[in-house]
């Protein structure tokens, strides 16, 4: 089956690139390098031994989507395209709306246009907001308190209105906890040129010297130690899920909702401590304030993933440590 993975070169997309190829999948990559680089194409090619078509360019452009899906038999698409900080979104609204909306939409049209109509989409945990319940369930309450989360629930709405329309499009709707890790190669990973946004790749700066110390962000929430607690999965994980729902796509027609997380949460300075002790370093901390728009826990409900596709996460929160600091000193070495 041939599968045009958008934002392929990014951090989740070019670990699921990997993983498709792996199994088998023939792949065709489009992505504007906004917010990734060249060498992860070459880098997926060494990791997997095998080839795919690399497209440079921006989903808006619908004369390239045009092209690429003349060009290819494209069967189904994996959508990760699209800009994805959240303090950034609140400064640059339309920029958000734009690119994650307007990309999309113009992605949809195009597949409309070719008849092809099965989607795996990257959603968030964002779309829940507050939870009112742990771990949280795919049926929770949605709420939105950022344009960068008002743009995954757009979309959310977007494809269910547009399979509402016709049944005959399969979606798949993923909603990510939080991402971490690497590739155990160390070859592809996260290493944002800003300074980070997100916790680990803020932790794997301070390990390797490019940041002196780390802010946690309050600790007086109700959790086990003060700090927030949240659903880290491996990158790696999270991607074979990925190959769990377009297995799901083959054999149902429908739109269907899962969570990819581990059900476990963990606190800040559990994050801290397990890795600092799994990679022998030190890592500085400071205690600040919380986080405007912070939430105190965070956790998946994985039940629907684990009997609907059989997905379960394998990594425990020590190989999501230990690889995300492989990666980062090999990304420092090659600098
Ligand atoms: P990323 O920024 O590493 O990857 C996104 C890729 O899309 C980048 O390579 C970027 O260059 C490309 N891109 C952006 N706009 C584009 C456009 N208009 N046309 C072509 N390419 C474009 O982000 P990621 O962490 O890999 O996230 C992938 C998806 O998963 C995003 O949609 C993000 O919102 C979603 N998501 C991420 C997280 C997370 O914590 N990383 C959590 C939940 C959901
Ligand atoms: C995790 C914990 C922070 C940085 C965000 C987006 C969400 C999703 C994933 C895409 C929290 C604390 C963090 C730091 C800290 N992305 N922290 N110091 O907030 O769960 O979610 O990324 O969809 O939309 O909102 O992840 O990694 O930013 O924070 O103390 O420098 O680490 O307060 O408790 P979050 P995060």
């Amino acid at each position: 089956m041939k599968i045009l993975v958008t934002g392929g070169t990014g951090y989740i997309g070019s670990h699921t690139v990997v993983e498709l190829l792996n199994e088998g999948y023939e792949v065709v990559v489009i992505d504007d390098l906004s917010n990734s680089k060249i060498e992860t194409v070459d880098r997926i090619k060494l990791i997997t031994g095998k080839d795919f078509k690399f497209y440079k360019g921006d989903i808006r452009d619908k004369d390239l989507l045009t092209k690429i899906f003349k060009e290819n038999e494209i069967e189904c698409v994996i959508h990760f395209a699209g800009y994805k900080a959240v303090g950034e979104s609140v400064k640059l609204p339309l920029k958000y709306y734009d690119n994650n909306i307007g990309g999309t939409v113009n992605l949809l049209e195009v597949m409309n246009s070719f008849g092809c109509k099965k989607i795996v989409f990257s959603s968030s945990a964002t779309v829940y907001g507050k939870p009112e319940k742990l771990p949280i369930v795919e049926d929770s309450k949605l709420e939105t308190n950022c344009p960068y989360g008002n743009t995954k629930l757009m979309i959310e709405y977007i494809l269910k209105d547009l399979y509402n329309s016709d049944n005959s499009w399969r979606v798949v709707l993923l909603r990510y906890f939080n991402p971490i890790g690497a590739h155990e190669s160390g070859l592809i990973g996260e290493d944002p040129n800003d300074i980070p946004n997100n916790l680990m790749p803020y932790i794997m700066k301070v390990a390797i010297g490019e940041l002196p110390i780390l802010n946690i962000f309050g600790n007086d929430y109700d959790t086990v130690d003060g700090t927030g607690v949240r659903d880290y999965i491996h990158v790696v994980d999270l991607s074979i899920g990925h190959i769990k729902a377009l297995e799901k796509i083959e054999r149902d027609s429908g739109l269907f909702i899962y969570n990819l997380g581990t059900g476990k949460g963990s606190s800040v300075l559990e994050v801290v401590n397990t890795f600092e002790r799994v990679n022998g370093v030190k890592v500085n901390y400071q205690i600040t304030d919380r986080r405007p728009g912070d939430i105190d826990a965070c956790y998946a409900d994985v039940e629907k993933a684990k009997k609907e596709l059989g997905f379960v996460a394998k990594y425990d929160l020590e190989k999501m440590c230990k690889d995300s600091y492989n990666f980062i000193k090999k990304a420092k070495e090659t600098k």
